[in-house]
């Protein structure tokens, strides 16, 4: 698959070199590329320059895993040492020098973007303080080709993933920062000149009204009638969630959670009218809301949806965080309310139309994908969005030992690509068939009723999981799909030994066009997926303020918990529930990266999951159930429902015996 999506580049990488004038016959891929056809004349060079904003298009993804795992490596001082990690956090100006690296991929890319030359000093390099906004930048940048570049939806996943970072990781981040050095300067962000601002959000909290008033002009003038309803509903949800913040911070300690809450609920009410939610659960109306954003991308017009998408966005993680705090703040009041009566969230997290909109496939991570195919002729430009020791280690793996040579028998490494290629062939179908059955399977699943909510897989295998409906369809696009690169690539093989000769020579160079491809997809292989989590469990902490551990058992004996929360190795097999965060966890409110899902240990086991993880906050409501059979509290832990979700940013080992983990 992977040989396969880097041929085009392939033949253009040939066509660079023999730029001064050689000529080629291989106008069926060029023009797939390039409809122009006066080629000969173009400086080559130019012409195949990737545009900038594709670049930033797979940075930001990227920078975003870079700084989820930087959070967590400094939050992490005291977890068991795992010797995958090398670097030692502690020493301040060293920890931000590792920042700046960190960034500098995605700074190099802003750099090259910002308008006159205004890059270095918006985004200067050895300045984390300018981190938060250059992220909030990229999004604008990235904001102006939507839609006709960037579909909308796959642009509701780069904001989600970054503004949910933005608002909880960086935070984390910041947190550890100040652990090293508690001075108020490392604390700041800073603000851009007003004419570099992009984020409405600033000008909203100065005058309430605007953004809802600009709607209103917007969609009344605008041709697109149809348009209104769902900008109209878009403006209440931020109006609402504005006010919403305004009761919050208007609640003084001391004063009635009830009247609060009671505020609160009156506000919802007409919101939940229109978005079937309950209004008398914030949680409810939370996960309701995803299906408003996921019924912009119906909108005709591409300006106000983009615009309302980003402010839906960017509300929802604001308010949610909120929320959390303020369940968090009063703490004693809402176990009094689910004491018993164990509530999981109202719903799925995500819509499953929001879902479909930002799966995998053609969204976020396609774009990264293809990146990474058009710019693998530039393996300068590629690689430095890359770890450069990781990539030259992911080489040195792939081709082994054995240096790539230009001496080799032909014959005998036709013969085995012809082989290659057969097993592929059929490998592939076989593949196929295998994935339908996954989607059944977990279809059947899905049906089985509220119950799924609480072992939501956390490795989520198949890009079409998540997806519902028209399996069909999707079944005999993908099909359709396959047999058109098949046959692409069979052409391909039949050009390509007739050029063997000379394609020896470029074997070398056609080798790192692939490794750029193949590493993009080692990188992205965790990231991007939409997922959630909801698991009920003794919520305790493994290391104290960093790593927070929730387990519920969901099937075989209580004493192989018990072994595991005092961090032995169970002597009874046990399947259960967790949920676990690294990052900064208090006992109500976890935020950092993490996730749940369902695991099953054998007896003696270590009882470790591989895991994809996002950026999250979880709120752990206390309460009763049968997955904390040592009842509401245990020791230190609390029976606890956590849950949650957000854009998968990478995977790590979690070890459920002691905490042990590499996520960071
Ligand atoms: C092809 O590109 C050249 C150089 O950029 C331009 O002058 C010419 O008009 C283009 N031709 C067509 C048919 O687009
Ligand atoms: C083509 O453009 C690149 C980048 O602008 C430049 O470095 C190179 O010298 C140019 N080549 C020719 C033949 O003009
Ligand atoms: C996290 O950062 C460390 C230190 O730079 C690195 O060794 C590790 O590979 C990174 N992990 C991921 C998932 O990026
Ligand atoms: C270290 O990395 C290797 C390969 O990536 C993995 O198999 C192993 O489990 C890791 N060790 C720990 C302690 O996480
Ligand atoms: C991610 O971090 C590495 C260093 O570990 C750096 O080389 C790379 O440029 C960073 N990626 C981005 C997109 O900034
Ligand atoms: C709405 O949620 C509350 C708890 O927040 C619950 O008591 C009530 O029964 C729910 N109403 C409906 C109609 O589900
Ligand atoms: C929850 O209820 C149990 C008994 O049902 C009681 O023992 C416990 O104290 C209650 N917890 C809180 C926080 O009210």
């Amino acid at each position: 698959m992977i040989r396969l999506l880097v041929v085009p580049s392939k033949f253009l990488l040939l066509l660079g070199i023999f730029e001064c004038g050689h000529t080629y016959k291989f106008s069926e891929h060029r023009q797939e590329r390039q409809p122009n056809n006066s080629y000969g004349a173009v400086n080559v060079t130019q012409a195949m320059k990737v545009p900038l904003y594709k670049e930033l298009s797979a940075a930001l993804p990227l920078v975003i895993r870079n700084l989820t795992n930087y959070s967590g490596l400094i939050n992490d001082k005291g977890a068991p040492p795992n010797p995958n990690i090398t670097y030692h956090f502690g020493e301040l100006e060293n920890d931000l020098a590792m920042l700046s690296d960190k960034v500098s991929g995605f700074y190099a890319v802003l750099h090259e973007m910002l308008p006159d030359g205004s890059g270095p000093f918006l985004c200067p390099l050895n300045k984390q303080s300018h981190i938060k906004e250059c992220l909030l930048m990229a999004t604008c940048l990235l904001e102006y080709h939507v839609p006709e570049e960037i579909e909308l939806a796959a642009f509701t996943t780069y904001m989600e993933m970054t503004q949910r970072f933005i608002d909880v990781g960086w935070t984390v981040l910041k947190s550890g920062l100040l652990m090293e050095e508690p001075s108020p300067i490392l604390n700041m962000d800073a603000v851009p000149p007003k004419k570099y601002q992009c984020d409405l959000l600033k000008h909203e909290k100065v005058t309430p009204s605007t953004a809802h008033s600009m709607l209103q002009v917007e969609s009344s003038e605008s041709e697109f009638e149809s348009d209104g309803a769902t900008l109209a509903m878009s403006s209440a949800l931020i109006q609402a969630s504005q006010a919403s913040f305004q009761i919050l911070d208007s609640h003084q300690v001391g004063s009635s959670v009830d009247a609060t809450i009671l505020k609160l609920h009156e506000l919802w009410m007409p919101i939940c009218k229109h978005l079937n939610c309950n209004h008398s659960s914030f949680w409810d109306l939370h996960y309701a809301s995803y299906r408003q954003t996921a019924s912009l991308l119906e909108l005709k017009s591409g300006y106000a949806a983009r615009r309302a998408m980003r402010r839906e966005v960017q509300h929802r993680v604001k308010l949610e965080k909120r929320f959390g705090e303020f369940v968090s703040e009063n703490h004693e009041y809402y176990s009094r309310l689910y004491n018993g009566t164990h509530f999981p969230p109202g719903r799925r997290f995500v819509d499953s139309n929001f879902i479909q909109a930002s799966s995998r496939g053609e969204s976020m991570i396609g774009h990264m994908r293809d990146f990474a195919n058009e710019i693998s002729t530039e393996e300068s430009r590629a690689i430095r969005l890359f770890d450069h020791v990781e990539y030259r280690k992911f080489q040195k793996d792939r081709h082994g030992r054995r240096p790539v040579s230009l001496l080799q028998d032909e014959n005998e490494e036709n013969e085995e690509n012809e082989e290659n290629e057969e097993q592929e062939d059929s490998e592939e179908d076989e593949d196929e068939d295998e994935d339908e059955d996954k989607e059944v399977a977990i279809d059947d699943a899905e049906d089985v009723g509220s119950k799924d909510m609480e072992g939501v897989p956390a490795l989520v295998e198949e890009d079409n999981v998540l997806e519902d409906g028209t399996e069909d369809d999707k079944g005999s696009r993908r099909r359709r799909r396959r047999r058109s690169r098949r046959r692409a690539r069979r052409r391909w093989i039949g050009g390509r030994r007739r050029r063997r000769r000379r394609r020896r020579i470029f074997d070398v160079i056609a080798n790192v066009v692939e490794d750029v491809a193949a590493f993009m997809e080692s990188i992205t292989g965790c990231l991007g997926y939409a997922i959630e989590f909801a698991s009920t469990g003794y919520d305790y902490e493994v290391v104290p303020g960093a790593v927070s551990i929730s387990l519920g058992l969901s099937a075989g004996a209580r004493q192989a918990l018990e072994d595991l929360i005092s961090k032995r190795s169970p002597t009874l097999a046990i399947s259960m529930d967790f949920g676990f965060a690294v990052g900064v966890t208090k006992k109500l409110l976890w935020s950092g990266t993490g996730l749940g899902g369902s695991v099953t240990c054998e007896v003696g086991a270590s009882c470790e999951a591989y895991i994809t993880v996002a950026v999250i906050g979880s709120v752990n409501i206390p309460t009763q159930s049968a997955a904390c059979p040592m009842g509401p509290t245990w020791g230190a832990a609390t029976c606890a429902q956590c849950f949650g979700g957000g854009i998968s940013s990478m995977c790590c080992n979690m070890g459920f015996k002691g905490g042990s983990n590499d996520c960071r």
